[in-house]
């Protein structure tokens, strides 16, 4: 057995393998913080909400956090803030310890191989996420696992490019962040991230239409489509001015970023993007438009979105996790390249 685990800014999943099919788990990656009664505690250790108690607070998290915070009238909190774990959050560190326990559960054995998302350094803000990393594999050895650190963009690449010998640019639209790797022959070349995502694009609409934040997260996530022509001052319209704003922010980015990396000219590679945010109507063209728009030195054969956007990053690390232990078949440990050329034989 092995796993995987996406470890983003607004979701938690994990990945196993059940015979043919692929098993996710998944939590919002927040908490609220309620005052202690005996009453609540009772209340809570009865029901299958996930909680904590600490000195006289008590933490509802994951998925139900949401719920209670509306109930009470409070705003849900996060551990993690632009792709890392936050400095401004306390409470961060046990939080998403207990969200990450019931996420993946116990190993399967002492020492069960797990591959966990981490994104590269934000090349936009002094951010590192070496903390980050740190942190979690603490967390996660302590669990009994070896965890090993995958890189998101790459986690991407192994989930969706397997039939293109892992070689393309794969991109993950999320919460806190967008991460961007080109692999070659699931040899990344270039790896980078950009500390702008959803929450950048709901805070932006938030403040030029003078909604709270959450308002324009339900409204975004809840059968939005973009649209540039309809609702001119509305909410949803100025959700696609940042949407667009967002895309062309990171084609520049990944321009630039292939010129210093002095990535060989005259590829042909596949696109593909995915991650929560990739998940309105019309994103996959308006991504393809900006693209063609820009000067980028290699040639795209397509730009396709995962059939699964929340799903890839962690199916990506259970991949590599797989791969590492030996339990694809026909695999050896040096890598999903090998499993792929064996399943071509
Ligand atoms: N249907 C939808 N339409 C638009 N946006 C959506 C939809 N569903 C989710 N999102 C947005 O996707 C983002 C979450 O995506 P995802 O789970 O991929 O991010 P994450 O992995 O938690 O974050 P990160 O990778 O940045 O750390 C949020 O900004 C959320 O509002
Ligand atoms: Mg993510």
């Amino acid at each position: 057995m092995a796993k995987g685990l996406d470890v983003g800014t607004m979701n938690i999943l994990s990945a196993r393998q059940e015979g043919d099919e692929t098993v996710f788990v998944q939590q919002r990656n927040s908490f609220v913080e309620l005052d202690y009664s005996d009453m609540a505690e009772q209340m809570l250790s009865r029901s299958e909400v996930l909680h904590i108690k600490k000195e006289d607070k008590v933490y509802v998290v994951g998925d139900d956090a949401l719920n209670f915070a509306n109930i009470f009238n409070t705003e849900t909190r996060r551990p993690m803030q632009h792709g890392i774990l936050s400095s401004d959050e306390q409470s961060a560190i046990p939080m998403i310890e207990l969200i990450i326990e019931q996420v993946v559960g116990e190993p399967a054995h002492e020492g069960e191989v797990l591959f966990f998302s981490t994104p590269a350094d934000p090349m936009d803000s002094e951010l590192s996420t070496l903390y980050h990393q740190k942190t979690l594999e603490a967390i996660l050895s302590d669990m009994g696992y070896d965890p090993e650190p995958i890189n998101e963009g790459m986690a991407v690449i192994y989930s969706e490019l397997a039939n293109n010998d892992f070689t393309g640019l794969g991109i993950s639209f999320g919460a806190g962040m967008t991460n961007v790797c080109l692999a070659y022959y699931a040899v990344p070349v270039m790896r980078f991230s950009i500390a702008r995502g959803g929450d950048w694009i709901d805070e932006q609409a938030a403040q030029a239409t003078g909604t709270p934040v959450d308002k324009v997260t339900s409204t975004k996530e809840d059968d939005f489509q973009l649209d540039f022509e309809s609702d001119i001052g509305g909410v949803e319209g100025a959700v696609s001015i940042y949407y667009d704003n967002l895309l062309d922010y990171v084609v520049e980015n990944i321009v630039r970023e292939v010129d210093e990396e002095d990535v060989e000219e005259g590829l042909d590679v596949p696109v593909v993007v995915t991650g929560g945010t990739s998940s309105p109507d019309g994103f996959e063209e308006l991504f393809r438009e900006r693209l063609a728009e820009s000067n980028i030195p290699f040639t795209v054969s397509g730009v396709t979105r995962a059939r699964e956007p929340m799903y890839s990053v962690a199916r990506g690390a259970l991949v590599a996790a797989r791969s590492e232990e030996g339990t694809v078949p026909g695999s050896s440990d040096t890598g999903p390249e090998e499993a792929e050329a064996t399943t071509e034989d």
